[in-house]
């Protein structure tokens, strides 16, 4: 018998998954020696990588999710017809019903729908304001001519501010901004649940209302950028008074209805591989962008999407609003987030809905922002262990298209995503004992300098190499 007293019981009781394993896709792991070349042959870009030569993968959480039984069961009945598919009016009534969006076309993934949008919606010489900045949304609203314009609370830009809704919109700001260019030249806010590049945080129901309340008064429409909205409602419910008691599903729908239609790539909450929507409420417009659908994604019924695709996300949707599929996926994320927190590990607070954020100017104080910290830390964190993240810093930001200086942002991110239903409570472990590592060996960590840069969206695909 052992003499060391019982250790103390958690004050809460533990979050389980909702579902058991079917079926396993067995991982590979290759040398330190080998992974140090890996990143080097791509240039310490994590997106130039091989996915053979991960071992965890947390780029992103972007079509990587795991697929249900019931949703692979669909896939068997897709109608592959060219126009009319019956997948597409499941998932239009699917999306309908939990969206409560009135018209809806299919579109290839997200950035199919925000270059729709932005092409009906957005004449030169427009200001877009929005909930900070996405990358392909931006692009897309720039390409149609528009000026994009952060208007998210200060507390988004601040790493350690623990404001349980850092995504809400600076009312006030925005409001002086209707003023100086006035409302004729705003075509639409852009409201975005949850904004990843805070952090994955969430904006609360009372702020959308406060947002909805000044653009009502100036006839300006709000589009969500959807994409995570389930997780930003899962956060209302936990944060937000009066909503402790109702389901995600009716706060989605709640807070939807405060917007005019939305963007969607449903390779996210929609627990798909591929796939996205437009949805608007307006009929003139759902015209004019079924239109438009033609010429870029296919017909309006499907969008770029084959029919067991559509069935698939229409499935998707409906588990994706379960209270408890949606417990154990944010809780997923904050074990690995609040682990890497209680070891001293700076870290994006609160933890978000998809992913836990490495702070990389705390890591590296001593590199300057354009030695490119965060693409730095991301490579030192594949070399170490194979676990694959991503940069959201300075080189995704990109460049203002009039000075053609890089913009600075105030934050500079390793992002560690977490694609739904894939990795288990020991894959967190390993990934947090592998960043607590690179953590210790921070001191010596060296910049990059940029090699290659593509002209468009350059975090995919620009080149680095580490300075001496
Ligand atoms: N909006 C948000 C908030 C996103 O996170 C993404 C994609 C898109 C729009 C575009 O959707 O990829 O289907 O065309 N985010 C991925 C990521 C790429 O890794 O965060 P898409």
């Amino acid at each position: 018998m052992s003499n060391t007293p019982p250790s103390p019981r958690p004050a809460k009781r533990s979050w389980a998954e909702p579902w058991k394993v079917k079926m396993v896709e067995p991982l590979k792991t290759l040398t330190a020696a080998q992974r140090s070349q890996a990143i080097r042959d791509a240039g310490y870009n994590t997106f130039l990588l091989k996915s053979d030569d991960c071992y965890i993968d947390l780029l992103t959480d972007s079509g990587t999710s795991a697929m249900s039984d019931w949703q692979w069961a669909g896939m068997m009945l897709g109608d592959e017809a060219y126009a009319g598919s019956r997948n597409f009016y499941n998932l239009e009534a699917a999306i309908q019903k939990y969206y409560g969006y009135k018209y809806i076309t299919p579109t290839h993934q997200g950035r199919g729908a925000e270059n729709i949008l932005s092409q009906i919606c957005i004449k030169p010489g427009d200001t877009v304001p929005g909930n900070m900045y996405f990358t392909t949304t931006r692009h897309h609203q720039e390409a149609a001519g528009g000026t994009f314009v952060d208007i998210v609370i200060p507390e988004a830009h601040d790493p350690k501010s623990e404001h349980p809704f850092k995504g809400n919109v600076d009312v006030k700001a925005l409001e002086a901004l209707i003023e100086k260019v006035g409302a004729k030249k705003i075509p639409y806010v852009c409201v975005a649940a949850t904004v990843n590049m805070a952090g994955g945080q969430p904006i609360s129901m009372e702020n959308m209302r406060a947002v909805r309340a000044l653009t009502s008064k100036h006839g300006i429409n709000i589009f969500l950028d959807a994409t995570r909205a389930v997780e930003n409602a899962w956060f209302i419910k936990q944060r937000e008074p009066g909503y402790e008691k109702k389901s995600v599903a009716e706060i989605l729908l709640e807070f939807c209805n405060l917007s005019d239609g939305c963007t969607m790539s449903g390779k996210k909450d929609a627990l798909v591989n591929i796939g996205g929507w437009l949805a608007l409420n307006d009929r003139g417009l759902y015209d004019e962008a079924s239109n438009l659908v033609v010429v870029y994604e296919g017909l309006h019924t499907y969008g770029g999407m084959a029919g067991r695709d559509m069935e698939a996300m229409a499935r998707g949707i409906v588990e994706s609003v379960q209270d408890d599929h949606m417990r154990a996926r944010i809780g997923q994320v904050e074990y690995l987030g609040e682990k890497l927190h209680s070891w001293g590990v700076p870290v994006v607070r609160p933890i978000g809905g998809h992913a836990v954020y490495l702070d990389a100017k705390a890591f590296y104080p001593h590199l300057k922002q354009d030695q490119f910290p965060a693409q730095a830390l991301a490579a030192y964190l594949y070399e170490d262990s194979g676990v694959r993240a991503m940069e959201r810093g300075i080189v995704s930001a990109g460049r203002s298209k009039t000075t053609g200086e890089h913009y600075y942002p105030k934050l500079e991110l390793v992002r560690l995503t977490i694609p739904r239903r894939v990795y288990t409570q020991a894959h967190m472990d390993v990934t947090a004992e592998s960043v607590a590592a690179v953590w210790d060996a921070r001191a010596t960590a060296k910049g990059l300098k940029m090699i290659y840069e593509p002209k468009y969206l350059r975090f995919f695909q620009a080149k680095f190499e580490q300075l001496g």
